[in-house]
């Protein structure tokens, strides 16, 4: 179940007014989206995360300032620095995040493929790996 996460580049329109950025359902990522969240009034230095999901896809992005996300699917690691409204960070199914290093106000955009779940989630680490 698992998909590869990789970064994602995001279509800007750029003149002199500034920066439009786009993600389109279906072509810049592969799933519909269905839900939209962001993390906000972030705290210096703040951790988030800490969990996986059994199903959800999401693509991650830094809207504004900055912050890491760490990925584990059992097998590999891997850590991404976001800081950079125009690229996106794709994490499938079965990868456990955890979001730390925080900017100060950064802001943590996700599009998710579906509605909130709360089954959909792991948020024991050993529970997970007993999965993978
Ligand atoms: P949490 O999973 O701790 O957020 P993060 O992934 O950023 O660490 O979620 C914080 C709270 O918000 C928790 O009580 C669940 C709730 N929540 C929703 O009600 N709907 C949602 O879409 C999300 C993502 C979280």
């Amino acid at each position: 179940r698992t998909k590869p996460c990789r970064l994602v580049e995001i279509e800007q329109h750029t003149d002199d007014r500034g920066k439009l950025s786009v993600v389109e359902g279906g072509s810049t990522v592969g799933f519909p989206i269905r839900r939209v969240y962001y993390l906000h009034d972030t705290r210096s230095g703040t951790e988030r995360g800490g969990h996986a999901h059994r199903a959800l896809e999401q693509l991650i992005i830094a809207v504004h300032g900055s912050f890491t996300v760490r990925l584990d699917d059992g097998r590999q690691r891997a850590e991404y620095h976001l800081d950079d409204p125009g690229t996106g960070l794709y994490v499938g199914p079965m990868v456990w995040r955890d979001l730390v290093d925080f900017s100060a106000h950064g802001v943590c955009l996700v599009l998710a493929s579906q509605h909130y779940d709360e089954s959909d989630y792991y948020r024991n680490y050993d529970d997970f790996l007993r999965d993978v």
